[in-house]
């Protein structure tokens, strides 16, 4: 038996009517860029995640940089977030000209560790970048309390945790702006890239609208800005694709716990922790493996049994060859956590449209996994 990683086209065939009717609509309507379908997406995702204003852009990275752009931030200006996020939250903040910070996250959530943002903390810091990792929220109400006691922006990376929740928050209630990605594998993905960002400030929405429009709001009148804007193609079947989000977030959560019940009790590795009272949306479903050392032996016997499993991520940012190529960065250490995350994590298939057989075959491959040794 096989076990794909990704199931973009499942996705597809079963809401195919619902997305083709919509290309068709923007390819018939002849208005492809900042045209009616962007705005009808920009639309939904405002009132779906109940923010005043959503702006739809290229892609997630540009929706952060563009968020820095438009709240001041430039050269000199600090930045904290975790080492253990994808690359594109620090290339983000280094697009932008700031300082990235990078300190250590929580050991069981693997997202950013309030005591180890307090101590990044100087009087270059001007914001705190949590990253909503494999689905499950960041402490917001730490974060901001932390922000609010020394005036400081959050800005949230959710690239990964669309409709999730905190225990008692929401994503975007305790912060200046939230930014997301849709690229082809995220939970709300479209078939190619794709961003936005959401934030109930005019000042930010006003500014990211230029600033993605070759500094233009008005047709021939221009100040410096970007080409960052969501195709009316992607917004289509972005559109179509946010009526069933919650569905498949439920989705991904009951694989989830298939995968936990089927689990436990493998003592060789660790399984992903559910904050009490969050909605952990399981963008990816993170196993970690207790001996660093058998990490890259157990996912190539995964992948030789059919179990197409990978890794988020391997290499911690500060970890890359070559860090931090000539930008400001900051590590305020230890990175003791990030780093063993690094060293052990594996990603099990997690996708909604996985079958029961291929969910239960991919428990007994990681169950037998002491007996092929
Ligand atoms: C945590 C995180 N931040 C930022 C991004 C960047 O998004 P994009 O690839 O759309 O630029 C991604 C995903 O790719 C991500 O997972």
């Amino acid at each position: 038996m096989k076990v794909p990683f990704y199931g973009h086209e499942r996705q597809y065939q079963s809401i195919k009517s619902e997305i083709d009717a919509n290309v068709q609509e923007v390819i018939m309507s002849g208005q492809y860029v900042q045209g009616p379908m962007l705005k009808k997406f920009e639309d939904e995702l405002a009132a779906y995640a109940g923010a005043r204003y959503a702006i739809g852009v290229g892609n997630g990275t540009d929706a952060l940089w563009l968020t820095f752009m438009a709240l001041g931030l430039g050269p000199g200006d600090e930045l904290i977030t975790n080492a253990n996020t994808f690359f594109a939250t620090a290339e983000a903040i280094w697009i932008a000209g700031c300082t990235a910070v990078l300190v250590d996250c929580d050991p069981q959530t693997k997202c950013l560790d309030p005591q180890a943002v307090r101590q990044a903390i100087t009087k270059r810091t001007r914001g705190i970048v949590p990253v909503h990792l494999y689905g499950q929220c960041a402490p917001m109400r730490e974060i901001r309390k932390i922000a609010d006691e020394h005036g400081l922006f959050v800005v949230e990376d959710n690239a990964q945790a669309i409709d999730a929740r905190g225990d008692e928050f929401h994503i975007g209630e305790l912060s200046d702006a939230v930014c997301t990605s849709f690229i082809i594998q995220k939970n709300l993905g479209t078939f190619g890239d794709g961003g936005a960002l959401l934030t109930n400030h005019k000042y930010i929405n006003d500014k990211v609208r230029k600033l993605r429009n070759h500094g233009s709001t008005a047709r021939n009148v221009h100040s410096m800005g970007f080409n960052s804007r969501l195709d009316d193609l992607h917004a289509g079947v972005l559109s179509a694709k946010l009526k069933h989000i919650r569905q498949w977030s439920n989705r991904r959560i009951e694989i989830a716990d298939k995968y936990t019940e089927g689990l436990i009790g493998c003592d060789f590795v660790d399984l992903p922790y559910n904050r009490p009272g969050y909605r952990h949306v399981f963008h990816l479903y993170v196993i970690e493996t207790k001996d660093t050392a058998e990490r890259d032996r157990l996912l190539d016997y995964l992948v030789k049994n059919g179990v197409d499993a990978k890794t988020h991520y391997s290499i911690a940012i500060h970890q890359q060859e070559g860090f931090p190529w000539g930008k400001d960065a900051r590590l305020v250490g230890p990175l003791t956590h990030a780093e063993k995350n690094a060293a052990s994590c594996i990603s099990l298939p997690m996708f909604p449209e996985l079958t029961e057989e291929e969910i239960q075959y991919t428990i007994q491959v990681v169950r037998d996994w002491p007996k092929s040794k």
